[in-house]
């Protein structure tokens, strides 16, 4: 039996496939060979696009994580905040594909970027003021129910309101991550001088890798069984 491929969806495209998800614009976002400077744009390009589309994700997944803590839904907000980890992890290992751009290579795409840095990154702004989103409404709860964020020490993973603390501190542990990756990642190719070397980018970028969004929970953690 031969089975009929022809579109049901309104939109352009040739294929359902196609309609839904916008494959003829998405493919068209990468500069074309006809315009590129250096053909590693594409490499280039590739990877931070697929990085901005999963920060999306994780920015959407924590502003529903928040909604969900303030309702008092813990255990979901705990499994969207899981989500939201999961994709940083991905970009954090997406990293690994910049690893075959040379500093050489780095410098011909430069011309062709402007003044640009990763650092606009719109994802990553998004996810930043949606972690501190979640600490607020997080505290509220603490309050709430009466909870110091000390005494969420030892874990009792059979308690909601740990559970969420973990997930909690797992998502600021992938930024952190990231931020490491990045970090190398910036200094192979980028050919930066280490941290400690004046004026160097890279000093900004080890202080940030030891940013924390919720440091009260790291704290606790340091607590030592005997303070019990
Ligand atoms: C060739 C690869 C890369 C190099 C050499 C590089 C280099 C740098 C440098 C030097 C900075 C410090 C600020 C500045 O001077 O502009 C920076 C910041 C930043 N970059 Fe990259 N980067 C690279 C890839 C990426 C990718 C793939 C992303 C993903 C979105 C990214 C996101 C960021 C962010 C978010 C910051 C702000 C620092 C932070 O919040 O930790 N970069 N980058």
């Amino acid at each position: 039996m031969k089975h009929d491929h022809s579109p049901v969806l309104p939109g352009s495209g040739a294929t359902d496939y196609a309609r839904y998800m916008r494959t003829d614009t998405l493919l068209g976002l990468q500069r074309s060979p006809g315009e590129v400077i250096h053909r590693d744009e594409l490499l280039f390009q590739v990877v931070h696009q697929s990085a901005e589309l999963w920060l999306k994700l994780a920015a959407a997944e924590l502003a529903e994580a928040t909604a969900r803590v303030a309702a008092g839904e813990l255990l979901v907000a705990e499994a969207l905040l899981v989500r939201a980890a999961l994709a940083v992890q991905l970009i954090t290992s997406e990293m690994e594909m910049l690893r075959y751009l040379s500093p050489v290579d780095f410098q011909a795409i430069q011309p062709a970027l402007g003044k640009g840095s990763g650092a606009e990154s719109p994802g990553w702004r998004q996810v930043q003021v949606a972690s501190r989103q979640l600490g607020r409404a997080f505290d509220a709860q603490l309050a709430h129910r009466g909870v110091a964020a000390a005494d969420l020490r030892p874990v009792d993973l059979s308690e909601p309101l740990h559970r969420l603390a973990e997930a909690m501190v797992e998502w600021d542990e992938r930024v952190s991550l990231w931020r490491v990756r990045h970090y190398q990642v910036a200094l192979r190719i980028g050919g930066h001088p280490p941290a400690g070397t004046p004026g160097s980018p890279a000093n900004m970028l080890a202080k940030l890798a030891g940013h924390r969004f919720f440091p009260e929970l790291w704290q606790a953690r340091t607590q030592t069984t005997t303070d019990e």
